[in-house]
């Protein structure tokens, strides 16, 4: 296995490493948790198809160009934009994403917290699932109280122990385990899927698009949606790339990790609708679809207890994949700017993880009236994030590659320095998407979700 590079960077060992760990970043609660809901809200099908369109023609671009721009610097993400033509004036956009990774890392380790809770829950048989009303009130009283806390706090842990293990010994062997378990998990559950009596309804929601339900607000959610879902615009993808072998194909890489995060989306969908018909409940159900209208239908299964288990622990293992390769951002730059010793630099990241995840903990109990814009700690950690931040990294990232970086760079890391395999139409592709179509498009995401458009 290799280890680091000449200069004693961590390189990943080949291709499947590779593929691992950007797909286990890129399979998390974005899809097994949000893209149910997301689709259930909007029409199944309908949704579907715009979010497999735009992962295509905007993921895939976007996605190639951080690949491109991470493992052309061999570098942290503020790095990365300095030296691939940059200079110093674009580093903020490198330290915006790393802000953002902390700030999005704040509210998903308490989701992935709650995830714990239900998980052990389940393991132990305690709770009661067998109504929605209990369910609504278990939970609205279990994240009002000192229990999410310590959850966040466990799963922060766990976190940091992988991570102080460094690039290779921590994310990548993680990835490699646990990926392919992960696969397996969704497996059993779409088999299970296939014997429930609410099977063929659930496939036709999922699978039937009903085009009069395509709006520009679906095609707004799919295209946000496929933008988290592939952990696009904070440079995560950037700095795993960073630690991508010199012979990972960047473009085949883009591709894979796409249809493996959208096969994973449509497995959760495959999981969840059947299901949800099965017991006559409403696709609809918004956010909570997981923790409150789940649980009820696996109560109704039999050996549902088991099945629970397995989804939380499922739902649990991809957020801590996915919480890894946010952190992963600001250790490297941790590390590397302010030359901070692995552990060093892993505990500063943690730490300040730790401290704004427990602002968001705390946002629905002893800080729950403390209000910024309207917007509790936690609400509008996710909010600027996702709606604000994100966008600007991503248009950020397509621009650059497409306009500043020397074209010549951008040929050899796309071609890994073949000129043969380099071929141009791909080339002429790639820069055209990244100079107008991704940037154009991800702007009136951002438009609309700031509010600035409305339809
Ligand atoms: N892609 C992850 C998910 O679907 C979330 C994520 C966003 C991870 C940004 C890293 C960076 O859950």
């Amino acid at each position: 296995m290799t280890d680091s590079n000449k200069s004693g960077r961590a390189v990943f060992a080949g291709k499947f490493a590779a593929v691992a760990t950007t797909v286990g970043s890129a399979v998390g609660l974005g899809n097994i948790w949000r893209f149910p809901y997301e689709a259930g809200e909007h029409g199944g099908g309908a949704f579907l198809l715009c979010y497999i369109v735009f992962a295509l023609l905007i993921g895939v671009p976007v996605l190639t160009s951080e690949f491109i721009m991470g493992r052309c610097a061999r570098s942290n993400v503020s790095e990365a934009y300095a030296v691939n033509g940059g200079g110093n004036r674009w580093r903020g956009i490198g330290h915006l994403g790393i802000i953002t990774s902390l700030l999005i890392l704040g509210f998903y380790a308490v989701v992935a917290g709650w995830t714990a809770e239900y998980f052990i829950n389940s393991l132990t048989g305690q709770a009661d699932f067998s109504s929605e009303k209990n369910l609504h009130s278990q939970f609205l009283y279990f994240t009002s109280g000192w229990r999410p806390l310590v959850w966040t706090l466990l799963f922060s842990l766990i976190n940091f122990l992988i991570l102080a293990r460094g690039v290779t010994k921590g994310i990548e062997r993680m990835s490699n385990v646990l990926m392919p378990l992960l696969f397996l998990l969704l497996v059993i559950f779409c088999i299970h899927s296939i014997f429930l009596p609410g099977f063929n309804d659930g496939v036709e929601f999922l699978f039937k698009p009903d085009f009069s339900k395509i709006t520009p607000k679906v095609l707004l959610g799919a295209l946000g949606q496929a933008f988290f879902s592939l952990s696009l615009g904070v440079g995560c993808m950037m700095t795993y790339a960073s630690y991508f072998s010199d012979s990972t194909r960047l473009g085949r890489t883009a591709v894979t990790t796409m249809l493996l995060d959208s096969t994973v989306a449509i497995m959760s969908g495959l999981i969840i609708f059947p299901a949800v018909f099965s017991y006559g409940l409403s696709p609809s159900a918004g956010p909570t679809l997981v923790f409150e209208v789940l649980p009820n239908i696996f109560s109704r299964m039999s050996g549902g207890m088991i099945w629970s288990t397995l989804f939380f622990l499922l739902l649990l293992l991809a957020s801590l994949t996915s919480t890894v390769s946010m952190s992963e951002i600001s250790i490297s730059y941790f590390s590397e700017a302010k030359r901070l010793d692995r552990k060093g630099a892993t505990m500063l990241s943690c730490g300040i993880a730790l401290l704004l995840s427990t602002l968001c903990a705390l946002s629905f109990w002893g800080l729950s009236e403390v209000k910024i814009f309207g917007m509790t700690f936690f609400d509008l950690f996710d909010y600027v994030s996702s709606n604000i931040f994100m966008p600007i990294g991503g248009i950020a990232s397509s621009l650059f590659v497409g306009w500043v970086m020397d074209r010549k760079a951008v040929a050899i890391q796309l071609s890994n320095g073949h000129e043969r395999t380099a071929t141009a139409a791909m080339m002429r592709a790639l820069v055209f998407f990244l100079r107008w179509i991704c940037p154009v498009a991800i702007f009136i995401i951002f438009l609309d979700s700031v509010g600035l458009l409305r339809f």
